[in-house]
């Protein structure tokens, strides 16, 4: 028996105004995004903005709906509308904000698993990463510089 052992380097920045200032813009799109979210169930906001290399940013928010499982993440709303919008170009950055009506989000919240399957089909279709940013409403924001940090084995076409 071997064992694999498995790590992640992550930067944590104090909060928003610590980022490098196009990620700062980047993030100030996704709050935008977020206070548009259309979360009537959860009362949980969460808003993403995507920079491309052809200098377009795409924002996503989450959208519930009434069937509970029929509603989207924030994340894929956002890369699969700059799939369909902009197919060509590559995906650079995203920056990712979640905030709550029934308590305080003072951490970095991160993409949620299916989200992160989401991104890592786009990270391995244009063979570059895709720097990740997320925070809450306020405070830390932490730093991947590549989807494949926060999905060590994720599950990829090449075994189909
Ligand atoms: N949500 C996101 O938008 N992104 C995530 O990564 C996790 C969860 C949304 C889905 C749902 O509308 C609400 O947050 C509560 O789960």
């Amino acid at each position: 028996m071997k064992q694999l052992k498995i790590e992640t380097l992550l930067e944590v920045y104090d909060n928003i105004s610590k980022l490098p200032q196009d990620i700062q813009s980047l993030m100030d799109k996704a709050i935008d995004a977020r206070n548009n979210a259309y979360a009537p169930y959860s009362n949980f906001n969460v808003g993403a903005a995507i920079l491309l290399d052809n200098t377009e940013v795409v924002i996503g928010n989450n959208q519930e709906n009434a069937s509970y499982p029929s509603g989207l993440c924030a994340e894929r709303t956002a890369i699969y509308y700059a799939g369909a919008k902009y197919p060509k170009a590559k995906i650079l950055k995203m920056a990712l904000t979640a905030s709550s009506q029934n308590k305080v989000t003072d951490k970095p919240i991160p993409p949620c698993g299916a989200c992160r399957q989401a991104i890592a089909e786009y990270e391995i279709k244009q063979e570059q990463p895709i720097e990740i940013y997320f925070m809450g409403a306020e405070g830390k924001v932490v730093k991947s510089n590549s989807l494949a940090n926060l999905l060590p084995l994720l599950f990829e076409s090449s075994v189909l």
